[in-house]
């Protein structure tokens, strides 16, 4: 990181950004799952500035709240009517001042001759909302690369291959100093030959900064105000300008429109992943593997492909997670395996195993050596330790103790049509098959239940609870009432040939149940 602990930070997002043609303002939109102005935020606290300033004006009010959400100390400044990036930093610069003099009479240290004094001094990063793969590495790079000049300003600029669209680079021939920077409707078609561009980056020294754009005007091609100029009149003044080449051209692109969001959303996973298989992560697959900024993973995690990983999503080690797995949230812990999952705001601990075709929704904790088997769907439920629901069941507003199975095909009714319940479950319980157990309702330690059940009342530890009624066997049934079938032709085949696959027992069986239902 940088030895210079910049003054400030000042993200530019007054912008329209009408290419994205989206209701939603372009710094709002995401990639790995945080917002372009968030990834600005980030590289920004990562920096350590003194304050961190964000300009705001086209939709204002949705861009603000989401910037008061993820960075409350984030200052926001507004642009006023006036247009262009220069008016932006005018506009951030005075908001800084505003605060840092406000600052010092709040801590009650304002003289009549201080004020200027208490303006803000030092190095003043300024970079955009919408260059998601700016990251605090590279701005510390420029930051260094600033001070070591000695510059006023320093521009961190890219050699591309096609310059369309941007500000170029003026060096003079003969020292190779920058000069000015000219924007492409501006410029001259010598000028437009020119293959380094600005990135819309810089670093600026305070005083510098704001004397220049106090004098910039609208006297351009497009009638707004331009930072760039600030390079020229900085010079003019007797400051230097300096230029940074950056060292990956791609990683100065901003979003434009839709194809530079999934394009830069792209490289941003490549780089993520990559960084994580640098740290000791197996991916069999990093093309269909999307794992997001903040997702936290431990050396010998695999993970397997069509696996996308979101949010706060932490898996710890020796866990393997896929294939074709979506999780959102979801704390993963060691030795556990997540197969074909989608799980949000879940906990799954260690040596679990965690499906085939699994869904788990906000609210579930299974406990260590726990399963959720193949086709169950859970919900504000936990599961403890070495307790299992293997197979077609839905889990929902309960607490299942541990070492508990939970038979296939078991639902907790949690829901009377108005309110939801809970259930408890104990430790070492059975529930039978094909259960519906109605919430509330607790089932005691030790306790089983019978296939098919439907558990109404609370059953005590060590009790059975069941109630399916006998079964009624109508002998000929089919004969008589589905004439004709294909069942009915099977049938009369077996009971020609005397050959109904049932075994002496089971004939004798059937025989009684038949005087049962003669006797009903
Ligand atoms: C700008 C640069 C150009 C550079 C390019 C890099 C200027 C005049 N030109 O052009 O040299 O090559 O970036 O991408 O600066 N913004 C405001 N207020 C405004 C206008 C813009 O805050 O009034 C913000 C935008 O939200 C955006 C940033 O400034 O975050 C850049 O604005 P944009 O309109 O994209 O500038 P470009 O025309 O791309
Ligand atoms: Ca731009």
């Amino acid at each position: 990181m940088s030895r210079i602990r910049p003054a400030a930070v000042m993200i530019l997002a007054a912008g329209a950004g009408t290419r994205m043609k989206s209701a939603t303002p372009k710094v709002l939109h995401s990639i790995a799952g945080r917002s372009l102005v968030g990834h600005a935020l980030s590289a920004a606290a990562e920096l350590d500035p003194e304050r961190i300033v964000v300009v705001v004006r086209h939709e204002r009010e949705q861009v603000a709240e989401h910037i008061t959400q993820i960075a409350p100390h984030a200052l926001l400044a507004d642009q006023d009517e006036i247009p262009g990036t220069g008016r932006a930093v005018y506009c951030g610069l005075s908001a800084l001042d505003t605060t840092a003099i406000a600052a010092q009479v709040a801590a009650g240290a304002v003289g009549d001759t201080s004020v200027l004094e208490t303006q803000v001094e030092g190095a003043i990063v300024v970079t955009s909302g919408d260059v998601p793969l700016v990251d605090a590495e590279l701005l510390g790079a420029l930051l260094d690369s600033h001070a070591d000049a000695g510059a006023a300003v320093t521009v961190l600029t890219a050699r591309v291959e096609d310059p369309t669209g941007y500000g170029r680079i003026v060096r003079d021939a003969g020292t190779d100093e920058v000069v000015e920077i000219v924007e492409h409707k501006d410029a001259s078609d010598d000028v437009r030959e020119i293959d380094e561009i600005n990135s819309g980056i810089y670093i600026f020294d305070a005083a510098a900064l704001r004397g220049a754009v106090a004098q910039l005007d609208q006297d351009n091609a497009q009638g707004e105000m331009y930072l760039p100029d600030v390079i020229a009149i900085a010079r003019r003044e007797g400051g230097r300008a300096h230029a940074f080449v950056a060292p990956d051209a791609g990683a100065v692109e901003g979003v434009n429109d839709r194809v530079q969001l999934a394009q830069l959303g792209r490289a941003l996973n490549d780089r993520i992943v990559e960084r994580w298989m640098r740290e000791g992560v197996t991916v069999v697959d990093p093309a269909t593997t999307w794992i997001d900024a903040d997702v936290e993973l431990a050396p010998d995690v695999t993970i397997l492909p069509g696996t996308q990983l979101h949010g706060a999503t932490q898996i710890a080690s020796g866990a393997t997670v896929g294939p074709d797995t979506t999780l959102t949230d979801v704390q993963v812990g060691a030795g556990a395996t997540v197969t074909r999952t989608h799980g949000s705001a879940s906990v799954i601990d260690e040596d679990a195993t965690v499906g085939p075709f699994s869904y788990l929704r906000p609210g579930t904790h299974l406990g260590a050596s726990g399963k959720i088997g193949a086709f169950v769907e859970t919900k504000n439920a936990s599961i403890g330790d070495h307790s299992k629901v293997p197979h077609l069941s839905y889990v929902g507003d309960a607490s299942i103790g541990r070492y508990t199975n939970i038979g296939a095909a078991t639902i907790f009714v949690n829901f009377d049509g108005v309110t939801k319940h809970r259930s408890t479950i104990g430790d070492h319980v059975r529930v039978g098959s094909d259960n519906s157990l109605i919430a509330p309702i607790t089932i005691g330690d030790g306790a089983y239940t019978g296939a098919g059940a439907v558990i109404r009342r609370d059953v005590p530890p060590g009790a059975l609870g069941r109630n399916s009624s006998p079964q009624q066997v109508v002998e000929g049934w089919v004969l008589e009432r589905r004439p004709g079938t294909p069942s009915a032709s099977a049938a009369h085949e077996a009971l020609r040939s005397n050959d109904d696959g049932l075994s002496e027992g089971a004939r004798a069986e059937r025989a009684a149940a038949t005087e049962t239902e003669g006797e009903s």
